[in-house]
């Protein structure tokens, strides 16, 4: 049984998780919108993704024999500057989500609970990831600029992107 503390952190990040999905669909709405269908793919993905860190925490909670409670989702922005704006708001929500993570494995370490130690270990990675790719597409956008040509070559690029379960992956 998992300690009343612990379970009630992990609640509130699948919250977190929760919200990361809905901001990323809004971004895809807004690329979607703007004509940036490259882009809109590249948000659509990670909202699958976010919801996969989501359940994935949902399903540990069960199995250790929690109680999963569905906090109220806030609701996200609809609408930013530029998409070098949208990708900067994302790195630093991720820089967010990273210290929630970080404080998660403060407190597993503080309540010696090894299985959810081992667990956020994943989350400690994909956290390495997700900030290194948004510093990669907001240095394409800097360097090739976010108007014309250049952004029409980075849709193309981020048109690629596709979805992998996470079952899959492991
Ligand atoms: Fe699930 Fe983007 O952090």
């Amino acid at each position: 049984m998992i300690d009343k503390e612990m379970e009630e952190a992990i609640n509130k990040q699948i919250n977190e998780e929760m919200y990361s999905a809905y901001l990323y669909l809004s971004m895809s709405a807004y690329f979607e919108r703007i004509g940036l269908k490259g882009f809109a793919n590249w948000m659509y993905v990670q909202h699958k993704e976010e919801m996969d860190h989501a359940m994935k925490f949902y399903r540990y909670l069960i199995e250790r024999g929690g109680s999963v409670r569905l906090y109220a989702i806030a609701e996200p922005p609809h609408e930013w500057d530029s998409p070098l704006h949208a990708f900067e708001e994302t790195l630093k929500h991720e820089k967010h989500i990273t210290e929630c993570i970080n404080n998660l494995v403060d407190l597993a370490e503080r309540k010696k609970d090894r299985a959810t130690f081992n667990l956020l270990q994943w989350y400690v990675d994909e956290q390495v990831e997700e900030e290194a790719n948004d510093e990669e597409i907001i240095q394409m956008l800097i360097i090739v600029g976010d108007k014309g040509n250049g952004l029409f070559m980075i849709d193309r690029e981020l048109a690629k992107r596709t979805y992998t379960p996470l079952a899959q992956e492991e």
